[in-house]
């Protein structure tokens, strides 16, 4: 009985580590913050590249594909940040989902969302 529990404090204090090591670096692929620091999140950093790549094809000026709106500019995108954060929070077999071709990668989900949180810096 007591290897037992040596056993599983042994596991729980290698659990404890491994989540205490992980980085919030390794969630954020662009790490682009201009040497602001403690990885401030900012439109032109970082999430205007997302959008771009993932959101213009149809959200362009003007917008394409049955888009009711342009997400083309650092204002669109600020005005509209709570809608756009709903949206790429759904599944994607969720109404309103988008990008309606696929769920972004959790990383970029959550970097809109810190940017949200942070403000909306535009750089
Ligand atoms: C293939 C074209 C296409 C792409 C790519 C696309 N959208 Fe859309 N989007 C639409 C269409 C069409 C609508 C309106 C119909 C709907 O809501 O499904 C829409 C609606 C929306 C809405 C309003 C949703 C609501 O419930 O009112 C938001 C917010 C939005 N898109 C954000 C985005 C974001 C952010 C991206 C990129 C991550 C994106 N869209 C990519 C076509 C697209």
């Amino acid at each position: 009985m007591k290897t037992k529990i040596k056993f599983l404090c042994t596991v729980l204090a290698l659990v404890l580590v491994a989540c205490s090591s992980d980085s919030e670096d390794d969630l954020i692929p662009d790490d682009s913050n201009n040497g602001q620091g403690t990885n401030a999140v900012s439109y032109d950093g970082n999430i205007k590249a997302a959008i771009n790549g993932n959101c213009l094809g149809c959200h362009s000026n003007p917008p394409r594909n049955g888009a009711p709106f342009s997400l083309a500019t650092f204002n669109d995108v600020k005005s509209r940040a709570d809608g756009i954060l709903a949206a790429i929070k759904k599944q994607t077999s969720e109404n309103g989902a988008m990008p309606p071709s696929g769920r972004l990668p959790q990383a970029t989900i959550d970097l809109v969302e810190q940017w949200i949180t942070e403000g909306h810096k535009e750089n």
